[in-house]
């Protein structure tokens, strides 16, 4: 298919607020769905290949490639994002109460950074909409092995001390629609939530969070859930063993790293200001470091999900080397468009091809692994 993304982003997207231009996005994909363009969408993925396939939290995923969380914060695009080629889709953030985030403006371009800077707050329709969409789904569109990750948030106004609450009850009415969760301790924009990795809150949030799987698991007569943690790149490197140490003896089946960050390296002078998390790019070095870092605490327990400024084959394949089992994208998405999964999966396997690997998973972890 041609790829009329980078005339589009050139001659209008970049002309408009960047978060009326998500929702124009969003409004694209969502009518492909409604008016049978998932066809048309599906020509800019990559073919299914065996060597990228992965089985990971009991879980089966096409490729290592998926969304990461704040791209569909209430689950509006899912058939039409598997049908761009994602292996998989984490939905969210989703609070337990609606909410309407900050105030704007909220999201800035940085482009020639290629970059992200949002202060969105968590804008949810809340579980009870998010439950509703997950229903309507018409399972028709989906790919049999496309995987539906939740990321959870606590509302802004909860106390850091009831947090614990929200995130149970995010789990307790979204279980049936998850195939896994992922507790979301990380953005920089709503106020405290990041303290909620120190270990004195992590033992009773994900003490709650286990409780509730487990009900939710025998009501339903099937497996627990896998539950993920995803982590702040803003976490001092002396704190990441323990955090991760935290997080495994606290029962999670993997972590997710990274979310944004509020540091602002690589970032011209102008935009150094702006409030919120920065994304794509930037972030790159800082997240590979913390997927190294943890994968050298926990790699031998439980997987990583790489994320952060991951926006082509080379370095979706960095951070698996450096110990990512997963990768998720969203800011190269924003600038590249429809045709970033298939492209990035494609070069995979060019790059498969060169080196000769039969699977992905022989990578994970080996460039941490030789020092
Ligand atoms: C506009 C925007 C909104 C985001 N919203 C969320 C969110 O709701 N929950 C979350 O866990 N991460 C959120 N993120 C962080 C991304 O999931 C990801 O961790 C981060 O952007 C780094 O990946 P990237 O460099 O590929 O964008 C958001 C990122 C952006 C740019």
């Amino acid at each position: 298919v041609p790829d009329i993304y980078p005339t589009l982003y050139r001659t209008l997207l970049r002309r408009i607020a960047p978060e009326r231009a998500h929702r124009l996005g969003l409004v694209g994909l969502r009518s492909a769905q409604r008016f049978g363009g998932l066809p048309f969408l599906r020509r800019f993925a990559a073919a299914d290949d065996s060597r990228l396939q992965c089985r990971l939290f009991g879980l089966s995923f096409a490729n290592p490639l998926g969304v990461a969380a704040g791209m569909d914060k209430d689950a509006e695009a899912i058939p039409a994002l598997f049908a761009l080629g994602f292996g998989h889709i984490e939905v969210g953030t989703v609070t337990p109460r609606p909410q309407p985030g900050n105030d704007r403006p909220r999201l800035w371009r940085l482009p020639a950074e290629r970059a992200l800077v949002n202060a969105l707050g968590f804008p949810s329709r809340g579980a009870h909409a998010m439950k509703t969409a997950l229903e309507r789904l018409d399972r028709t569109q989906l790919p049999v092995n496309g995987v539906l990750g939740i990321n959870l948030g606590k509302n802004r106004d909860t106390p850091l001390q009831e947090a614990a609450t929200d995130y149970a009850d995010l789990i307790s009415a979204l279980d049936p629609l998850a195939d896994y969760f992922t507790i979301n301790v990380s953005s920089p924009n709503t106020p405290g939530l990041r303290e909620l990795q120190q270990a004195t809150y992590l033992r009773e949030l994900l003490a709650k969070a286990k409780d509730a799987l487990a009900q939710a698991a025998r009501a339903r007569g099937g497996p627990e859930r896998p539950l993920l943690l995803k982590l702040s790149p803003d976490l001092p490197d002396e704190q990441l063993p323990p955090v991760a140490e935290a997080a495994l003896a606290g029962g999670v089946s993997g972590l997710v790293a990274t979310n944004t960050t509020i540091e602002r390296e690589g970032v011209a002078p102008a935009w150094r200001s702006l409030p919120g998390g920065l994304s794509g790019p930037p972030l790159k070095e800082r997240s590979r470091h913390v997927i190294k870092l943890l994968y050298r605490t926990v790699g031998d327990h439980v997987p990583i999900i790489g994320v952060g400024g991951v926006g082509s084959a080379t370095d979706a394949l960095a951070h698996i080397r450096a110990g990512a089992s997963l990768v998720q994208l969203y800011t190269a998405f924003v600038y590249g468009g429809p045709a970033t999964a298939g492209k990035i999966l494609s070069d995979m396997l060019a790059v498969a091809d060169a080196e000769k690997w039969s699977h992905v998973s022989e990578l994970v972890g080996v460039d941490t692994r030789r020092g």
